[in-house]
């Protein structure tokens, strides 16, 4: 384990923002993990998983720590289901298509999201009407105050629309390690009904899909609206879609009789923050190397060389006039740093 200095970040955030680190470690192993959190450091520890949900804004005055812990297996096989176990730096898309190889169900609606396995409960992933609380079975995190390796069950966790309890009263105490997902060997659930995905596999000619279609259709829906982050930096939705009331909702809707919508309960309404941005006016805004996505409003992009804080200023100036024209506000999702 080998501590470097002044290392760029820009490799590790899918924004490409190119700020330093003042230190950072690669951690390939739990008992590096521990060891680093057993000795006393003058600076203060930042923790990277895949650098998918987050706008660095400045240097870092840390020792940021690249959670590289690798290795995927099966736990155990019946039947029907079985566990799977990731390690926390594997690359949540590869992990996906490992599933897949096996004809291990349930993932597959989930293909393609960027980032690493153990960041993926934190905000509770999610896509094309699947969310990883579907499937996930339990995850073992670092508490690093006992520094003891302590298990999450999937009702410990918490899990609510891109939330989770290490987003809330678990914050910052601990870091995952590992996760296990309870899958399908047969029998395997589809989920088809989201719109695209059915007039994809429409397209591709399939009336009867098997998982693997199902992620077929699922890459080629992302590859056509969202960017890639290998050539356009970015961070997938910037902003999560608001929940608005019910007569929020008709009062909008009064203006707006077009406005798409999820009703999620009786006094709930989520509205996609896309549509809003979009209607606002700034879809495919661009303000010199950086601006809002063309094909998709959600999605702030870095077209190269743009700092944090433009971002951060652009992703402002949308919350203010969409909470002008809609007295809604719109949240980021991602975290800014
Ligand atoms: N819309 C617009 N303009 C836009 C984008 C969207 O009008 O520029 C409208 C669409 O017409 C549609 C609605 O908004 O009626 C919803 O759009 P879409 O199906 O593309 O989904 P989303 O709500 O924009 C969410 C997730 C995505 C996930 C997709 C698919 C959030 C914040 N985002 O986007 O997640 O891939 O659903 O399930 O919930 C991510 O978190 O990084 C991410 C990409």
């Amino acid at each position: 384990m080998q501590i470097q200095h002044n290392i760029s970040l820009k490799p590790f955030n899918t924004f490409g923002i190119d700020v330093k680190a003042k230190q950072f470690v690669s951690v390939t192993s739990v008992t590096d993990l521990i060891s680093i959190y057993s000795t006393k450091s003058e600076l203060p520890k930042f923790i990277l998983g895949g650098g998918s949900n987050m706008l660095l804004t400045k240097d870092m005055e840390a020792l940021v720590l690249h959670i590289n812990l690798k290795g995927k297996h099966i736990l155990s096989l019946s039947n029907d289901t079985v566990l799977v176990k990731a390690e926390a730096g594997e690359n949540w898309h590869e992990f996906v298509l490992w599933t897949l190889e096996n004809n291990f169900g349930g993932l597959e609606n989930l293909s393609l999201i960027p980032g690493n396995v153990g960041t993926s409960p934190i905000q509770n992933i999610g896509a094309y009407g699947v969310e990883l609380k579907d499937t996930f079975y339990s995850c073992d995190a670092l508490n690093l105050e006992t520094l003891e390796i302590e298990t999450f069950s999937n009702s410990d966790c918490h899990f609510d629309y891109r939330n989770s309890i290490f987003k809330e009263d678990a914050k910052g105490k601990y870091i995952i390690v590992s996760v296990v997902f309870k899958l399908t060997t047969n029998n395997h659930v589809l989920h088809t009904n989201y719109g695209a995905i059915a007039s994809e596999l429409e397209h591709m000619q399939i009336s009867n899909p098997t998982i693997q279609d199902i992620s077929k259709a699922v890459i080629a829906i992302r590859q056509s609206k969202l960017p890639d982050p290998k050539e356009i930096g970015n961070s997938g939705s910037f902003f999560k879609n608001p929940i608005i009331s019910k007569d929020a909702f008709l009062k909008l809707q009064d203006s707006f009789p077009d406005v798409p919508h999820y009703v999620i309960s009786e006094d709930d309404v989520k509205i996609p923050a896309g549509w809003l941005i979009e209607t606002a006016g700034f879809k495919g805004k661009t303000l010199g190397n950086y601006g809002v996505h063309k094909k998709q409003a959600l999605v702030l992009v870095n077209y190269g060389g743009a700092s944090g804080n433009d971002i951060l200023k652009l992703s402002k100036l949308i919350q203010n006039t969409v909470m002008r024209l809609f007295d809604i506000a719109i949240e980021a999702e991602v975290n800014i740093i």
